[in-house]
């Protein structure tokens, strides 16, 4: 189901006269999802589009008690604006979460992690009632996997998980990164992923895997997505 929340330029046809550049985009949509912002405490996630989030909080900080990050890059870019920063443990339940995405469908699946953050933004939205995905139109994809999936592993079981996903058809290439959590990751390439909420559990089953990018057994609830013709709301068919 779509509904526009931006206008846009047309020319006599009704086609779009406007190009948007994708940081543009991004911007679009972090601005669409503030409306959403009430009060309390609320989840914000990381990457490029989760920063133009946080630019567009600050204006607006005075309504909130303060926020959950998935990251401590997040965690500083909060405090940088001076909005407070909660420990997830001291937080029952969050109204909102929001995040961007590597991917996502039309059933809300997303795969996530390009920023190297998986791990704690599945435990931030674990905990948010509502999940808001914010995107550019790039993002929004027909199967998932296209984007290398990241998979969090600890240190020491990195060569018994790569062959596991080797196994599973997939090329994992090691990222040279360290998670905010001491892991590793490791983006698994060639994946064609037909049923997300299966291969989400059957990585995760994989002894030494923290967790993996693929949200489907907690999908997004409202995407909101960045398009030439203005940013879309998108909830599940
Ligand atoms: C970080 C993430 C990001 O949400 C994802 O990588 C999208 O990032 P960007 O908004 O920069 O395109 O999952 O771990």
């Amino acid at each position: 189901m779509y509904s526009y929340t931006f206008a846009d330029y047309k020319d006599f046809w009704g086609n779009s006269i406007v190009a948007y550049t994708q940081d543009e985009l991004k911007q679009q949509v972090a601005k669409a999802a503030v409306e959403y912002v009430k009060e309390g405490i609320i989840g914000v996630g990381t990457g490029s589009t989760a920063n133009y989030f946080i630019e567009e909080l600050a204006k607006v900080k005075g309504r909130i008690e303060g926020a959950v990050a998935s990251s401590e890059a997040t965690a500083q870019r909060l405090r940088n604006h001076g909005i407070k920063v909660y420990d997830m443990n001291d937080v029952d339940s969050l109204d909102i979460y929001v995040d961007g995405a590597d991917e996502i469908t039309s059933a809300m699946h997303m795969l996530k992690g390009g920023g190297g953050a998986l791990t704690r933004e599945k435990i931030v939205a674990a905990v948010a009632k509502t999940f808001i995905c914010i995107c550019d139109e790039s993002k929004y994809v027909s199967v998932l996997g296209k984007f290398p999936l990241p998979v969090e592993v600890l240190p020491m079981a990195r060569s018994q998980v790569a062959r596991a996903l080797v196994k599973m058809g997939g090329r994992p290439v090691l990222r040279d990164f360290t998670t905010d959590n001491g892991n590793v990751i490791l983006d698994v390439h060639d994946l064609t992923i037909t049923d997300p909420v299966k291969t989400e559990a059957e990585i995760n089953q994989i002894v030494g895997v923290v967790t993996n990018g693929l949200f489907a057994a907690r999908p997004a609830n409202i995407l909101l997505l960045a398009t030439a013709d203005g940013v879309k709301t998108v909830t599940k068919k």
